[in-house]
Formats: structure tokens, sequence, C-alpha cells
């Protein structure tokens, strides 16, 4: 299946991200294909990382205006990411260094819970990065490592294995929503 190209979309968002609109190779425009090996950045998103240095760059709980201006845009951040994940309350969102640390430091928590035979289930369609640190944790902790298959036609998650997976002692099931594996 190909998606339609509608050109004046592709130059109005290509025209948001400066880096993109930088000729490269003998003055073609670049496109990267595979965002995660460097995501670009938007001028809204650059302009807003100014704004924070120049306006609210300091420590967090301090009684002076950057301060508490610095905790009150941390506040709304968390409260629009709640709205977007429909998460009941913002506190339950964190944000940290990225993904992979935040992965290893939950993962950390909740392996001091557990008891040695206790299980862990993953899945085929993982990236590293939520595979990693439950790896640790079976290792440190004597866990149990039970794995989900894919159905390698079409890329979903075999829901049969993840069932058999599962046990009385399962105690995690770490798997993605949607894979960019596949
Ligand atoms: C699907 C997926 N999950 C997790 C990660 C890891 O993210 P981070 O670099 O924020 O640790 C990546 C990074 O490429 C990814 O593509």
């Amino acid at each position: 299946m190909s998606l339609p190209l509608n050109p004046q979309l592709i130059e109005s968002l290509r025209s948001q991200f400066p880096a993109l609109n930088r000729p490269v190779n003998g003055g073609h425009l670049p496109v990267h294909f595979d965002n995660p090996a460097g995501t670009q950045v938007s001028q809204r998103v650059m302009d807003a990382v100014s704004n924070y240095y120049t306006t609210m760059n300091a420590n967090s709980g301090g009684a002076f205006a950057s301060s508490q201006r610095n905790d009150a845009m941390v506040e709304a951040a968390r409260q629009i990411a709640a709205d977007f994940l429909n998460a009941p309350d913002y506190h339950e969102i964190v944000f940290g260094p990225n993904m992979t640390t935040l992965s290893f430091a939950l993962s950390r928590a909740i392996g001091k819970t557990l008891q040695p035979g206790d299980e862990i289930v993953l899945t085929m369609m993982d990236h590293d990065a939520n595979i990693a640190p439950w790896l640790r944790i079976a290792e440190d902790y004597d866990l149990v490592v039970r794995w989900v298959d894919i159905h390698a036609e079409d890329c979903t998650l075999d829901m049969d294995s993840l069932e058999a997976a599962l046990t009385d002692r399962t105690k995690v099931v770490a798997t993605v929503h949607a894979s960019n594996a596949v």
C-alpha cells in the first residue's frame, strides 16, 4: 500500500525543521527515514528550549521567580502529557533523561519487590530498552524469563503465546503498545 503524497503538506512540515532545509550532497534536501537515528527538532522546540534557558532555568522547589516558573512549566507539561495519554493524574507522568534510563530505574524498583522464581514476560517485538532492564533484574533476583512470540507474517503479537507465558508466578509483563521493530 502506498500513501498519497501531498507536496504542500510535505513542504509545510519540512519548513518547520531548519535542519531539513540545509542542502546536502550537492544541493539535495535531506530525508531521514530512521527517526531514532537522530530525531530532528522543529523551530518551535528550539524556541521553547531557548525560552527555557532565558526565562526559567533553575532548580526546582526554590522561592525565587525563575524556579517557580520552572516548576509551573514542568507541571503544565506533565498535565499536557497526561491529557495526551489519557492518564487520570499528571503525577503518573515522569520525565527523565531517556526511555532506557527510566526503564532501568523502574525495573530496579520493581525487582526489589520480587522473589526468586517469580516470572517476567518479555516479547520478541520489543526494543532492547524494554528488554535489557528486565534481563538484568532477572539475573540479579533469580527470576524466570518467558518470551512471547510474534506472527512473522504480519508482525503482530502471538496472543496464544502470551497466554501460555502467563502463570501464577507472573509478576511483570513488559510489552510495547506498538513496535518500531516492524
Ligand atoms: C521503540 C524504541 N523504544 C525505546 C528506545 C530507546 O529510547 P531512548 O533512546 O530514549 O532510551 C528507542 C530508541 O531508539 C526505540 O526506538
